[in-house]
């Protein structure tokens, strides 16, 4: 076993795997109201192909632990027995899965009998007409219910997923939180990064880390959590308690220098960052007899080539081509 190691001396651990560039919601910060031209079936990668590749990872370069993502990876036919086979994986990896929480409750206790170890379910308000606005759907309800039925489940600690926007949900901050720590839930905001498909991200309208912390500080006293990490996300306890916010500077406050990860999209593609400009082509290799040597040292030439930052702030940075529904976040 040969670890991901980069430039910077970064280990590569964490492997997310978009399972589909689809989704059944239309987030304003994500997609355009009538959706994008999703990749074709033939480009997809079967349940067989994204097993071997991820046996790769595993078996060969040190991958740890597994993030199931999309577009809305619950669209996945087939997902509990991709799942459970994940899960047959030697080292067995930790399985996790980003979802926008619809579908959830029907599909929680199967996944989490599968071996799914944890989700997080994205909700940026607690409003009905505000999620109707924000995603395009009447859904809220069975988001809601999914988070219950994940946490029933035992997939815990469920954790929560923000974005906030000036002028649609930024006063929910408060409210968010009492919802989530009621519940047990660990809520993390995430500062909207340029990754729309729109390319209608505007600095001047994200809501910064610091405006988030300064709310969240108005009502509560927030104590930083030392041992952060890898973790993106900056931990507080809230008010002394056993309760913790999480708050996600991806554009302020960046975390690249302690970056673990790396990222598989549905048509296999292998991306060393979210704002990589180049992928290495794993599905082609795959397809055209390549060993699992070979593909492991592809994926490892891949991880070599990583920039040091994401760059949002040179003055050439350029949004990648893919949005993020076709990454995964
Ligand atoms: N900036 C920040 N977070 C985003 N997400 C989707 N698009 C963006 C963006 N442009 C979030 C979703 C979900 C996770 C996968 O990423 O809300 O929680
Ligand atoms: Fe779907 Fe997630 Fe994009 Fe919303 S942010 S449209 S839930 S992929």
């Amino acid at each position: 076993m040969t670890a991901l190691v980069d430039g910077f001396g970064r280990v590569h651990t964490d492997l997310r795997v978009s399972l589909t560039d689809k989704c059944n919601l239309r987030c304003t910060y994500c997609m355009p109201a009538e959706g994008l031209d999703w990749l074709p079936s033939p480009e997809l990668l079967s349940d067989d192909e994204v097993l071997r590749l991820v046996a790769i990872g595993v078996e060969h370069l040190g991958i740890t632990s597994i993030r199931l993502t999309g577009g809305e990876p619950l669209l996945r036919r087939g997902l509990v027995d991709l799942v459970a086979r994940l899960a047959q994986l030697s080292p067995r990896p930790a399985l996790s899965l980003t979802t926008n929480g619809v579908g959830l409750a029907r599909l929680a206790p199967a996944l989490a009998a599968a071996g799914l170890n944890r989700v997080n379910v994205s909700l940026d308000t607690l409003r009905r007409t505000t999620f109707v606005e924000l995603t395009r759907r009447d859904r809220l309800d069975d988001v809601l219910a999914g988070l219950d039925a994940a946490h029933a489940a035992g997939m815990t600690p469920v954790k929560v997923n923000t974005v906030l926007m000036r002028g649609l949900n930024d006063d929910e901050a408060l409210d968010l939180l009492r919802y989530c720590t009621d519940r047990g839930f660990v809520l993390r905001f995430i500062e909207q990064m340029p990754l729309d498909a729109q390319h209608g991200w505007d600095r001047n309208l994200m809501v910064t880390a610091d405006e988030i912390l300064a709310r969240l500080g108005a009502r509560h006293v927030l104590t930083p959590v030392s041992g952060r990490g890898s973790a993106p996300a900056e931990e507080f306890r809230i008010d002394g308690g056993q309760a913790t916010v999480g708050v996600i500077g991806s554009v302020t406050r960046p975390f690249c220098g302690a970056c673990d990860r790396v990222r598989l999209t549905a048509d296999g593609q292998l991306r060393n960052c979210l704002f990589a400009r180049e992928e290495s082509d794993l599905r082609g290799a795959l397809r055209s007899g390549a060993t699992d040597l070979e593909i492991a040292d592809r994926w490892r030439a891949a991880i070599a080539a990583k920039r040091a930052g994401h760059g949002i702030d040179d003055p050439g940075f350029l949004q990648p081509d893919r949005p993020m529904s076709a990454i995964g976040g």
